[in-house]
């Protein structure tokens, strides 16, 4: 293999950057040939191949976005536009891929890989940590820190107001971000897509708070719940229990900005480096991650259909501590 091509897409995350240094400088390292391809799956139906080396990705490391643009690509669904890349690709002398993403651009890189066999090695980019195969995703922790930055100045004013907050969290099918960000800033409840919400429980629980003279709540709602968004809950909420005056927030894309945390940058850097690593020794179609600190390969098919279950002991000591 004397050329790969790395490229970033769906949804973007802190820490691709990172990443994409990673790569391109592992490249260089074993004398490869690397270019980035602009807006992902887009960028490779319109040929925008950019050529990188080691100083392409200087400066970067630090910063959240991505360098080399996002999109998600409509044309790539299709069996033309497929078509339309993989001549594209051939025709630049690219024979390695790497695409850092989430399930959407795996789904598609396993796709592409059955239809024109190009190797492929996928990275975990997004915030949302759904992927099995990976303890966490690169974007994760830093969009957990952005939440809990957010949420301890709202719990300053809902203190000062004695009000309750339902603040809403990304995480369309998976209640990650939730959880953790939920457990450290003391929520009094985490709504997730994984388990039931039971609207009765949770007015149950704000009651026994208010009954101990608790004047301020806040609630953590993933966007995916089961019982709605935060403005859904917040109203199903207020019908029923009236004690307390009710404010929604929802945090939005503020939390797949800003610089990534260390813990990213380091993951980012150990993945973007194996995923070269991987090309080089013949694995393909394939998603890398790390369990338990251990560098670790799981098929796109894998990757993508298996859950990542989410951690019931966590649920349960979100539950006991905020009573
Ligand atoms: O997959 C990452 C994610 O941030 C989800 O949590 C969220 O539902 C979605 O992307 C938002 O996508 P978009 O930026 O296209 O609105």
């Amino acid at each position: 293999m004397k050329k790969i091509a790395v490229f970033t897409s769906g949804g973007d995350a802190p820490g691709m950057n990172a990443c994409i240094r990673a790569v391109v400088r592992t490249a260089r390292y074993n004398e490869l040939e690397v270019v980035g391809i602009i807006r992902g799956y887009e960028g490779m139906i319109t040929a925008d191949f950019l050529p990188m080396n080691s100083s392409s990705v200087s400066n970067i490391i630090q910063r959240g976005g991505t360098i080399l643009k996002s999109a998600r690509s409509k044309e790539f669904r299709t069996l033309e536009g497929r078509a339309k890349a993989a001549e594209n690709l051939r025709n630049a002398g690219i024979e390695g891929l790497v695409v850092i993403g989430g399930d959407g651009s795996f789904t598609g890189a396993k796709i592409f890989y059955e239809e024109h066999g190009f190797p492929t090695i996928g990275v975990p980019g997004t915030i949302d940590n759904d992927l099995f195969g990976t303890d966490n995703t690169i974007g994760y922790d830093t969009a957990i820190n952005t939440v809990v930055e957010a949420v301890d100045k709202i719990r300053d004013t809902a203190d000062a107001h004695d009000r309750l907050f339902f603040v809403e969290v990304m995480g369309r099918d998976a209640g990650f971000i939730a959880l953790r960000s939920g457990i450290s800033v003391g929520a009094e409840a985490i709504l997730v897509p994984e388990t039931e919400t039971y609207i009765d429980q949770l007015i149950e629980k704000l009651r026994k708070g208010w009954e101990r003279q608790k004047s301020s709540s806040i609630i953590i709602v993933a966007e995916g719940d089961d019982s709605g968004g935060a403005y859904e809950v917040a109203e199903k909420v207020k019908a029923r229990f009236k004690h307390y005056e009710t404010k929604v927030t929802v945090l939005g894309h503020v939390q797949r900005g800003g610089s990534p945390t260390a813990a990213d940058r380091v993951l980012a850097s150990q993945l973007g480096k194996a995923a070269v690593d991987a090309l080089l020794a013949g694995r393909k179609n394939e998603m890398v991650g790390l369990i338990n600190r251990k560098i670790a390969f799981t098929p796109f098919e894998k990757a993508i259909k298996h859950n990542h279950q989410i951690n019931r002991e966590l649920l349960n000591l979100a539950d006991v501590l905020s009573m």
